[in-house]
C-alpha cells in the first residue's frame, strides 16, 4: 500500500493512502492524533472526506454526477423520482415487482395522521414553510417510533417519503388559507403533489402533464450531491443514533440557509430587486465583487463544480421548455439571462470558476409552475429527501461506526484567574 510521509517536529511518519473506485486519492488520518499528538485542521471541510460511501460520485472539474453510477442526464430524463429514489436508498434500479412493490407503499402512505392537522393550526398565518416541514418531521417520530428492526426502519423510509409531499402541501394551504386537499393515490409522485398544492374543493383539478414532467426532473436533480452541508448534518446527527426523522428534520433545517437550498428563494429576491432597479447589472456585479460588501450573486459558484453544475445545464433547457408550453413570458428569466452573460464575461467571475448553480434556474422554473417564493427551498427538500434518508441508512449500516466528534484548535484566553 502506498503512503504519505509527514514531517512534524523533527520526526517522520507514514500516513496509509487509499483510493476510491474513480481514483479519488484519500489520506488516512485516523490515526494521526494518536501517533503524531497533532490534528488535521481544516475549517469548511473543503479537503477532509468525512466517510466513505457508495451512494453518489461527483467529479466538480469535469462537470460530472451519477447516483450509483449512473449519469444524472439518464436518470433526469428517462427515470420517475420514485424509482430513483428507491435505486438511491437501496442501491440497484429495482426490477418491476419490487418497484411495484415500493410504489404501493409510496401510494398507501400519503395521508398523515388526523391529528397532526391540528399542529397546523397552531402556526401564525406567515410562519415559512421550511420551519413547519421541518417540526412536522420531527412530529412524525411521535407517532412512528423508532426500531432497529430493519423492516421497521423501511417502513418509517416509506413513510416519511410519502407523507412529506402531503406535509408540505399543507404548509402552503396553511399560509393561503385555504382547506387543505387530500392525496389522491391514482396519481404520480409530482401529480399528487401539484394537486395537493393546486387545487381546490370547489373545481375540478387537472395535474399539466409539463408541470408533471418538470417536477419530476426537478425532483431527481436534487436527489443527492453527496457531502453538502444538509446531508452532513443528517449523517452527523444520526451517529448519535437519533432516529430518522430527527436526523432528517435537522437537514431540513441546515437546507433551509441562503447558502445553501436557500439559495433559489435568494435567487428569486435578488432577480426581482436587480429587475426593480432598472436592470442595472454592471452595479450588481461590481457589488458581488466588492469584498467590503456582503453582497453575493445568489446562484453562482460551488464549492465543489469549478466548470460547470450539470444540474445547471439540464435545468435552464428545462425552464426554457417549462415556460414555451406553458406561455409564460417571465421578465425574471430575461433578467437571470443578462446577468448570467455580464457574470461569465467578468474577469473576477472567470478567475474564480463561479458559474450559474442549479439554483440559479430552479426558481424560475418553481415561479412559472406557481409555487410561491418561500416555498423553493421546501421543494428542494422533497427532492433531497431520498438522498438522505440513502446516506442516513449507510451511515447506520456501515459497521464500526462512530459517532461524528471533530476536534478544535483552542485560540482563546490562557488560564486565568477570576
Ligand atoms: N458572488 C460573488 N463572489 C463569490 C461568489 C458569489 N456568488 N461565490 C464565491 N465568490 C468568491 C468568494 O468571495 C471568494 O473570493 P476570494 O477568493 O477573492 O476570497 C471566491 O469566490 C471563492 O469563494 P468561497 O466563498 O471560498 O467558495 P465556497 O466554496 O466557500 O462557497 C458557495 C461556495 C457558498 C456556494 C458560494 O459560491 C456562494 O455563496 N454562492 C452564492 C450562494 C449560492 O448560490 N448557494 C447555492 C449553492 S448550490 C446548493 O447548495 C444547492
Amino acid at each position: 500500500m502506498e503512503t504519505a510521509k509527514l514531517t512534524l517536529q523533527g520526526k517522520d511518519y507514514e500516513l496509509p493512502v487509499f483510493e476510491g473506485t474513480e481514483g479519488e486519492v484519500a489520506i488516512d488520518c485516523r490515526k494521526l492524533r494518536g501517533t503524531t499528538g497533532a490534528v488535521a485542521y481544516d475549517p469548511g471541510f473543503g479537503n477532509t472526506g468525512s466517510c466513505s460511501s457508495d451512494i453518489t460520485f461527483i467529479d466538480g472539474e469535469a462537470g460530472i454526477l451519477r447516483y450509483r453510477g449512473y449519469p444524472i442526464d439518464q436518470l433526469a430524463t428517462q427515470l420517475p423520482f420514485t424509482k430513483v429514489a428507491y435505486m438511491l436508498i437501496h442501491g440497484d434500479l429495482p426490477d418491476e415487482d419490487t418497484y411495484q412493490r415500493w410504489r404501493t407503499g409510496l401510494t398507501y402512505h400519503t395521508l398523515i395522521h388526523e391529528d397532526m392537522k391540528k399542529f397546523f393550526e397552531g402556526y401564525p398565518p406567515h410562519a415559512h414553510p421550511m420551519a413547519i416541514l421541518a417540526s412536522m418531521v420531527a412530529s412524525m417520530s411521535t407517532y412512528y417510533p423508532e426500531s432497529d428492526d430493519p423492516q421497521d426502519i423501511e417502513l418509517n423510509i416509506i413513510r416519511l417519503i410519502a407523507k412529506i409531499k402531503t406535509l408540505a402541501a399543507f404548509a402552503y394551504k396553511k399560509s393561503i388559507g385555504q382547506p387543505f386537499i387530500y392525496p389522491q393515490n391514482d396519481l404520480s409522485y409530482s401529480a399528487n403533489f401539484l394537486k395537493m398544492m393546486f387545487a381546490v374543493p370547489a373545481e375540478p383539478y387537472e395535474v399539466s402533464p409539463t408541470l408533471e414532467r418538470a417536477l419530476n426532473t426537478l425532483l431527481i436533480l436534487h436527489a443527492d450531491h453527496e457531502q453538502n452541508c444538509s446531508t452532513s448534518t443528517v449523517r452527523m446527527v444520526g451517529s448519535s443514533g437519533a432516529n430518522l426523522f430527527a436526523s432528517i428534520a435537522a437537514g431540513i433545517c441546515a437546507l433551509w440557509g441562503p447558502l445553501h437550498g436557500g439559495a433559489n428563494q435568494a435567487v428569486l429576491e435578488m432577480l426581482q430587486s436587480i429587475a426593480d432597479d432598472g436592470c442595472d447589472y454592471k452595479k450588481y456585479i461590481a457589488l458581488a465583487k466588492d469584498k467590503d460588501s456582503e453582497f453575493r450573486l445568489m446562484g453562482f459558484g460551488h464549492r465543489v463544480y469549478k466548470n460547470r453544475d450539470p444540474r445547471a445545464e439540464i435545468l435552464k433547457s428545462a425552464a426554457d421548455d417549462v415556460l414555451a408550453e406553458l406561455g409564460v413570458d417571465d421578465p425574471l428569466l430575461e433578467v437571470a439571462e443578462n446577468l448570467e452573460e455580464v457574470a461569465l464575461n467578468d474577469p473576477y467571475f472567470k478567475e474564480r470558476k463561479l458559474f450559474p448553480n442549479v439554483d440559479f434556474y430552479s426558481g424560475i422554473i418553481y415561479r412559472a409552475m406557481g409555487i410561491p417564493t418561500d416555498m423553493f427551498t421546501v421543494m428542494f427538500a422533497l427532492g433531497r429527501l431520498p438522498g438522505w434518508i440513502a446516506q442516513w441508512k449507510e451511515m447506520r449500516d456501515a459497521p464500526k461506526g462512530r459517532i461524528h466528534r471533530p476536534r478544535q484548535i483552542y485560540t482563546g484566553a490562557n488560564r486565568r484567574d477570576v
